[in-house]
């Protein structure tokens, strides 16, 4: 079957049969290795990707579904400057998360934040308890999503006063 979606802001198009998952398309057909893999059962969250804007496991999701659908991996969010206000956040809390993880850490912060700009702790616990992370404890993790919100707002409250 051909898929034809919105990758990274880019239109691409793929084979792939209809059940084929969206982190083997990713890492297999367009080798963005960023996608990690590890249960392919979505439990780890260390596949996750966005898909129309919500975080996903992308090891959940089938080829069929992907088509017309607007995807963004950590390649694409990379290039973004979200992408950032995120990292110094997380390397000011020093909090910064290895490669293992950080695609889906920070994706799953920038989801988080989009929807919840100032989010307290128990919310941010449980949007980072869909990411298996062995490095840091979560605490950490938190200290870093917070410090993110704030440069995040900072920056918004620039822009509103220029
Ligand atoms: S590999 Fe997708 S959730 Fe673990
Ligand atoms: S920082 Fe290494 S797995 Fe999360």
């Amino acid at each position: 079957m051909k898929v034809d979606f919105i990758l990274n802001g880019e239109d691409v198009s793929c084979q792939a049969d209809a059940g084929e998952r969206l982190s083997r398309i990713l890492r297999d057909t367009f080798s963005l290795l960023g996608v990690k893999e590890d249960c392919r059962s979505g439990h780890c969250g260390l596949c996750l990707v966005t898909l129309n804007g919500l975080a996903v496991p992308a090891c959940l999701v089938p080829a069929f579904r992907v088509r017309g659908a607007e995807v963004v991996t950590i390649e694409g969010f990379k290039q973004t400057e979200d992408y950032e206000y995120i990292r110094k956040g997380f390397e000011k809390a020093e909090a910064e998360p290895c490669e293992f993880c950080r695609g889906a850490v920070f994706l799953s912060t920038a989801a988080l934040l989009e929807e919840r700009p100032r989010p307290e702790t128990p919310e941010i616990l449980e949007n980072l308890s869909a990411v298996f992370c062995r490095c840091h404890d979560p605490e950490s993790l938190v200290r870093g999503v917070k410090s993110a919100a704030e440069l995040r707002a900072r920056r918004m409250n620039f822009r509103a006063n220029r």
